[in-house]
């Protein structure tokens, strides 16, 4: 990355800034802004369609948001004030809204009756027809599909006399693409996947396959086998690693989401989840590049950077310290500059602009709690206060948050704590009602898309490279909003300078 010249100067006089500290210059552009491409990555190895991944808050981040964000191209983090087994739920819900890979297909066996099948298919409320057909010692022989139980006349007939033997197969290990171009080129509507010993172990759907891929091309943020991404957050020592044990099949990344992210404990929890398992893993938060440094030696994916920015923190009030977040993220990036490891800035964003200027001081993503947590899928219902709508947001290390959970206790190292004993850092409060996410979206990625055609990037890494500040002042902050006017027609991006 570019060495940028306000933020050089003012970390040589020991000086740290922050979004409304600095504006991004322009540069020569030749394409338009509906030309970039705003691709980025969370994580080493999974990647995001819009850099944007949402909180892992508990007025934030449940399936609900997480899947509209990931068809949207983002990412959600499931926070982990849930306990295990509902966490594992909200991500579960969020793998299987689209069947891309169905990884346990419900089978029938050959002699089974077609009446069995159809009072089975009945009771159960199954709303396909279509199953791989099994002989008795677990074999795959045959597909019996809708058409086969409408024309087979006769129902006292078995599986076996309906099925076809005319299938095709692929490996367990066949992802959405070979599948696609596989069944596109056989036209067939059913490929099972099997093992070496011809047990079934998976199958795809060509219409399920299909609205994927093709929807997926345009927007869908999905993994090889054609699931939404989504991402789940523990904190540190055993609660986390029996958490990380039940998420670990199901989540396309861990999160370790504490307010200290460069501590022995830590840094223990990510070793431990790294020797176990391959899966990514994101650290955080921290806001000196050291710090940043020091996790990823200790093997992090992905870093998150943030203390103190955000919406309903008081941790540098309550405690002191932190770093206003550009400065912060520019020296975490700088450290991290060799190791390839992506950076996402988490706290702090009030408005689309915001986006193109964490990005250009290094960060690969932004994470965003109060910028999401108005929308319709946001977890909370509206209310109606001064005759406006409203929906709840709090602070993690919020009172209220802290008594509920455990978690919330322990990402502020006071899960010893007894209730009345509690030192929040954080506040509650509401948020406007935003309405639904995809409108939400469309505001904050187009207004990271016009900041990449000021600049002069056509890509997020060109926009880390080449994004360039200046440092303005209070007049040009004051400037910079609308003035000398009385606005009076609400904008769907802009709700006032504070
Ligand atoms: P925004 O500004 O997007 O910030 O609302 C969301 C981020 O803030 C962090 N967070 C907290 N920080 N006290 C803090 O100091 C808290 O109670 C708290 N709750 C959340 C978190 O990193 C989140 O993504």
């Amino acid at each position: 990355m570019m060495p940028k010249n306000v933020l050089e100067r003012a970390r040589k006089e020991g000086l740290a800034l922050t979004f409304d500290d600095v504006r991004l210059r322009t540069g020569y552009a030749e394409f338009m802004p509906d030309q970039v491409n705003v691709e980025s990555k969370f994580s080493r190895n999974v990647g995001l369609k819009i850099p944007v991944v949402s909180a892992a808050m508990d007025t934030v981040t449940e399936f609900g948001l997480a899947i509209e964000l990931a068809k949207l191209g983002g990412m959600g983090v499931i926070h982990r004030s849930l306990c295990v087994e509902d966490q594992a739920d909200h991500v579960e819900r969020v793998k299987h809204h689209l069947n891309g890979l169905i990884e346990k297909p419900i089978c029938v066996y050959k002699d089974e009756s077609v009446p069995t099948i159809l009072a089975k298919r009945e009771e159960k409320g199954y709303p396909f027809h279509s199953f791989p057909v099994l002989s008795r010692d677990g074999k795959l022989v045959g597909i019996v599909t809708g058409n086969d139980f409408e024309f087979c006349g006769d129902s006292q007939l078995n599986v076996g006399d309906i099925m076809s033997t005319e299938l095709i197969s692929a490996p367990r290990d066949t992802t959405i693409d070979m599948a696609y171009d596989l069944m596109r080129s056989k036209k067939k509507k059913i490929l099972p996947l099997v093992t070496e010993n011809g047990e079934v172990a998976g199958m795809y759907v060509f219409s399920d396959v299909k609205r994927i891929k093709t929807r997926s091309a345009e927007t869908y943020n999905v993994d090889n086998k054609g699931q939404l991404r989504v991402a789940a957050a523990v904190g540190t020592g055993d609660e986390a690693l029996e958490r990380v044990e039940r998420l670990s099949k199901r989540a396309d990344v861990i999160v370790i989401d504490t307010a200290h992210g460069d501590s022995k404990s830590v840094i223990d929890t990510l070793r431990e989840i790294k020797r176990n398992y391959s899966l990514d893993v994101v650290v955080g938060n921290v806001s000196i590049g050291e710090s940043a440094k020091r996790l990823v030696e200790a093997g992090a994916d992905g870093i998150k950077v943030g203390q103190g920015p955000g919406s309903i923190c008081t941790t540098r009030v309550i405690a002191g310290i932190g770093r206003p977040q550009v400065s912060a993220v520019y020296d975490c990036a700088k450290a991290l500059a060799e190791y390839g490891v992506p950076i996402c800035a988490d706290g702090g964003l009030r408005s689309s602009g915001d986006i193109p200027i964490a990005i250009a001081s290094g960060a690969h993503s932004v994470m965003m709690g109060s910028m999401l947590a108005g929308t319709e899928e946001a977890p909370g219902n509206i209310v109606f206060v001064d005759g406006r709508q409203w929906k709840s947001y709090r602070g993690m290390g919020s009172i209220g948050a802290m008594e509920t959970s455990r978690s919330s206790r322990e990402r502020y190292l006071q899960q010893q704590t007894g209730k009345n004993q509690l030192i929040p850092e954080g506040v509650e409060g509401l948020v406007p009602y935003k309405g639904k996410l995809g409108d939400v979206i469309f505001q904050y990625v187009g207004g990271l898309r016009r900041g990449m055609g000021y600049v002069g990037a056509s890509t997020i890494e060109e926009l880390r490279e080449k994004g360039d500040f200046d440092r303005i002042t209070a007049a040009g902050f004051s400037e910079s909003h609308p003035h000398d006017i009385k606005i009076t027609k609400d904008s769907p991006n802009y709700r006032g300078g504070k």
